[in-house]
């Protein structure tokens, strides 16, 4: 059977990409990249040198700075995000991170010089790179493309669910509130907006759980054929 080399995985936040996505690269033997992880690692890095940072700084910065995911030696399902050479897996996630990660995700330098490091990234081959804009924007020729979507109420209900079963407080209407916030800074940014590609599988989970996504994606994944050239011979 013939896989795709690059899939790309877009959706809105709480979409459920980073749990199909390291299910899926487990199951298929894929290298799971998470452009998300690394604008936050580039947050981090802008926040420790100042919170005032302006965009030339973190330019630098970014192109200065080496980023790097890999599986952890001990659990598949469990990724590790490099920032020079540091385990900033859990720095990247943090209170301080969550709140300057999308002004610094909207500037469109700070994008180009990531975009880069992803397209490098990519050429390990095997590889599902997920994000907003990687079927559109970073990769447009990648083999297969899908757009996870939910409605903010379930994408909502999973925080919700996600929050308590690490044992973190967790009040819907403001995990409801911040969702379609982000929502409209994703899909509204003058640069790289979220959007579906036009050549994306559209895959509604609403009525899904993690198992029925990645179910379905290793569907599209076993029926995916190779692009066939057009034949240019003249009879
Ligand atoms: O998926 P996430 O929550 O870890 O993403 C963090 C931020 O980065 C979020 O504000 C959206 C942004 N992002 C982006 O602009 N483009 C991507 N390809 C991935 C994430």
């Amino acid at each position: 059977m013939t896989l795709p080399n690059i899939i790309t995985i877009d959706g809105p936040a709480g979409s459920g990409k980073s749990s199909v996505c390291s299910a899926l690269a487990r199951e298929l033997g894929y290298l799971f990249v998470d452009t998300g992880a690394f604008y936050r690692a580039v947050t981090l890095a802008a926040i420790r040198i100042s919170v005032e940072a302006d965009e030339a700084q973190i330019v630098e910065l970014a192109k200065r700075s080496n980023f790097d995911i890999s599986k952890d030696r001990y659990d598949d399902d469990v990724y590790t995000i490099w920032l020079n050479g540091e385990d900033v897996t859990s720095a990247v996630r943090s209170v301080e991170v969550e709140a300057c990660v999308s002004q610094v995700s909207a500037m469109p330098k700070v994008r180009e010089v990531l975009n880069e490091k992803y397209r490098q990234l990519a050429k390990r081959g095997k590889v599902i790179m997920a994000g907003r804009d990687i079927g559109t924007v970073v990769l447009p020729d990648a083999d297969l493309k899908i757009y996870l979507d939910a409605s903010p109420e379930v994408r909502a209900g999973r925080r919700v669910k996600q929050r308590q079963a690490t044992g973190q407080p967790a009040d819907y209407a403001a995990i409801l509130a911040n969702l379609k916030e982000r929502d409209s800074i994703d899909s509204q940014r003058s640069v790289a907006p979220l959007r579906r590609p036009e050549d994306a599988v559209y895959l509604d989970t609403d009525d899904l759980d993690i198992e029925g996504v990645v179910s379905k994606i290793k569907q599209l994944v076993a029926a995916w054929q190779p692009r066939t050239q057009p034949n240019t011979e003249v009879e």
